[in-house]
């Protein structure tokens, strides 16, 4: 019996210690980056279930619920955001450290970074910061093109009177995933 009595303590006290380390900057990446796709990829699929049975119009009202409720949960502590230097909501406005990191992405996007392996990674104000660059596919452009069907665009214009994301074609940078995680305070 003794040397189970003396496991259980010893199990629960590694627990404690592997919670205090602060984990390396690439398993914070990665985990920020995981957190960005798993929002991405609901968004994306709720938006296309939406758009292929509904269409267009009530995909906007779908988008227009999912995406800020969406924005209030957190994936494994990471809450993850979205902004643009286009915005069409404006409670998506960047501020700005978020406007510094939509130029610091489009900047590299220039330089040839390919979006899909182009991340940011930083530590601010005791938050893990991972960004990832929003790029325009062909379905997006049915709300964020240069030519919205003329519904859609009413539609639109109707819910965000101050819309500046149209006129958009494929391939153009549109915005960033923004993730945030509090950084453990460390006891030493
Ligand atoms: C059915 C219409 C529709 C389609 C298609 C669509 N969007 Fe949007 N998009 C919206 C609406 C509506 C909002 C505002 C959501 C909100 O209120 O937060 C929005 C907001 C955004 C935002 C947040 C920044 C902002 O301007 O408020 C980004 C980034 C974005 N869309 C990217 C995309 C991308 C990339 C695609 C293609 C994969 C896409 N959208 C397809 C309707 C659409």
């Amino acid at each position: 019996m003794k040397p189970i009595f003396f496991m259980l303590p010893m199990a629960l006290c590694s627990m404690a210690l592997a919670a205090d380390l602060r984990p390396a900057p690439e398993t914070i990446e990665s985990e920020g980056t995981k957190a960005i796709h798993a929002t991405a990829k609901t968004l994306k699929s709720t938006l296309m279930t939406t758009m292929k049975s509904e269409g267009a119009i009530t995909a906007i009202s779908t988008c227009n619920i999912v995406a800020p409720n969406l924005a209030q949960e957190q994936i494994n502590g990471w809450k993850v955001s979205r902004t643009s230097q286009k915005i069409r909501n404006p409670d998506n406005a960047a501020d700005a450290y978020e406007k510094h990191l939509l130029e610091e992405m489009k900047h590299q996007l220039e330089n040839g970074a390919k979006p899909d392996e182009l991340t940011i990674s930083d530590m601010r104000h005791g938050q893990y910061v991972v960004a990832k660059p929003i790029m325009i596919a062909k379905p997006c452009l049915a709300c964020h093109g240069s030519n919205i069907d003329k519904p859609v665009a009413e539609k639109l214009q109707s819910l965000y009177p101050n819309d500046h994301a149209t006129g958009y074609s494929t391939g153009d940078f549109r915005g960033i995933f923004i993730a945030r995680k509090p950084m453990k305070i460390e006891h030493r």
